[in-house]
């Protein structure tokens, strides 16, 4: 007999059997698809803390012992041997590139970097303050327009193209933007640069004059798009899913998914953790903001602090962390955030309301400094997260239309409102009676 978990109704002694499915890695789960068919409830999982929503063979955390596979391979080595490109032909394709797949294609995201012109119109059309996120996202949700006619998303091989169509693009919308935004001269992709060095190309060159970008500001911005890669059902992933269930345009689902990662408790946090590093200020100023994160009366968060899944060090921090001491010796990163920094740090390593909490450095603790140090706008940080997730949210939107019996993502809800209190009953027939009359 297949393993089963039983549930008891104590309230009339009934036993309802339901199977126990088991993953490749990770905690089994119970299939409760039959649950309401068979006894008349829902369950209740305040945030998803204990569903699983779909089957996946993309990316693996164990988050007690602290590791991400993407595709089987761990993190760490791929941050160690491969570049950006690497991870996202490995997520898009299921394998490593060779050298030569590598090539070609890098050749074909460089020749699908440039955007219609007509796009950069929409950018005049927001305020000047406005938020790169939603520009971002509104940019997205206006790429759909020009991939939508005459397309076939049930082929697999326009699927392909349109992923690789947002990766490329990417760069070149968040670096347009920030140019128009601060009134210089567009700089179009020079297809003679990698993929990250371009990128960094387009935000800092000028015409006639030498645009000096270092090797390890290319290698830290890469790493670093790299570690955002994937991250299985996140909440950003999980918008992009649950608009993809209901047959979405792909870019309108990766548009949601932006929206989502935009929020300060995901994608948003980077950007929180300098903005709360600087309020800080100096180092004899932590405990006091300790203090504060550890009352339970004040909303108060240390920002780049926990994780819903890691209950150890996030894989990412680790890699990140090296790389910002790496750039401290090379570049040097303001040394008044990093003295604040590490003295939050130790004290959050060592202080029991964050450990038995398990509450450690997130990817987002590090990732704010280097992109400081690489002289991106604050407000941007959230869209280098963007560049470097885009990849896995199209991986994880193509193995959805793989999927067979794809279910529309539709959750049920606990109502606690009114009872009905309508005064007087009515029905559709009377709402037509009435209406006539
Ligand atoms: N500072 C202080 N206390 C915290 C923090 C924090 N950063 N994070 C969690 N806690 C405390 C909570 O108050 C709670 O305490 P309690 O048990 O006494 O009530 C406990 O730790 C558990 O917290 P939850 O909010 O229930 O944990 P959840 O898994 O829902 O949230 C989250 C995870 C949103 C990341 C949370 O840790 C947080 O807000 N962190 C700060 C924002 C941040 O860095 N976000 C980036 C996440 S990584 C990413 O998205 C790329």
């Amino acid at each position: 007999m297949a393993n089963t978990v039983t549930l008891t109704d104590n309230r009339n002694a009934k036993s309802y059997d339901f199977p126990i499915l088991d993953g490749a890695l990770g905690p089994s789960v119970i299939d409760i698809s039959s649950l309401y068919k068979d006894t008349g409830m829902f369950t209740f999982d305040r945030g998803y803390t204990s569903t699983a929503m779909c089957r996946s063979s993309i990316t693996f955390i164990d988050g007690e012992k602290g590791e991400l596979l993407h595709r089987g391979y761990d993190i760490a080595w791929l941050a160690e041997n491969k570049i950006f490109l690497d991870v996202v032909y490995l997520l898009l394709h299921k394998k490593l590139p060779d050298d030569l797949e590598l090539n070609d294609f890098r050749k074909e995201l460089k020749i699908r970097s440039f955007i219609n012109e007509k796009m950069l119109k929409l950018f005049d059309a927001f305020p000047d303050r406005a938020h790169p996120m939603a520009v971002l996202q509104a940019c997205i949700a206006t790429l759909s327009t020009y991939y939508s006619r005459d397309m076939n998303y049930d082929d697999p091989k326009e699927y392909m193209e349109l992923a690789i169509r947002l990766v490329a693009k990417l760069p070149t919308l968040a670096a347009f933007y920030y140019r128009h935004v601060m009134g210089y001269p567009i700089v179009y992709p020079d297809l003679d640069r990698g993929f990250t060095e371009n990128f960094l190309y387009m935000m800092r060159s000028f015409p006639h004059s030498h645009v000096n970008i270092k090797p390890i500001e290319v290698k830290a911005l890469d790493t670093l798009l790299m570690l955002h890669a994937d991250h299985e059902q996140n909440a950003s992933t999980t918008t992009v899913r649950t608009v993809g269930s209901t047959h979405s345009h792909p870019y309108s689902c990766i548009s949601a998914g932006i929206g989502a990662l935009w929020g300060h408790a995901h994608g948003g946090a980077n950007e929180s953790v300098i903005k709360q590093l600087e309020m800080i200020g100096s180092v004899e100023n932590v405990d006091k903001y300790i203090k504060k994160a550890k009352d339970k009366d004040d909303p108060f968060r240390l920002m780049g602090f926990g994780h819903r899944v890691y209950k150890n060090y996030d894989p990412r921090a680790k890699v990140l962390k090296g790389l910002r001491n790496q750039l401290i010796d090379e570049i040097g990163i303001d040394s008044n955030l990093i003295k604040v920094a590490n003295r939050i740090e130790e004290i959050a390593l060592t202080d029991d309301y964050f450990i038995s909490r398990n509450l450690y450095p997130n990817v987002d603790f590090n990732s704010g400094l280097i992109l400081k140090a690489l002289n991106i706008p604050t407000e941007m940080f959230a869209v280098m997260f963007v560049m470097g997730r885009a990849p896995g949210w199209m991986a994880q939107w193509m193995e959805l239309k793989e999927q067979a019996n794809v279910k529309i993502v539709r959750p049920r809800q606990l109502y606690i409102g009114p009872k009905d209190i309508t005064p007087e009953h009515v029905g559709p027939k009377d709402v037509e009676l009435k209406s006539r009359k």
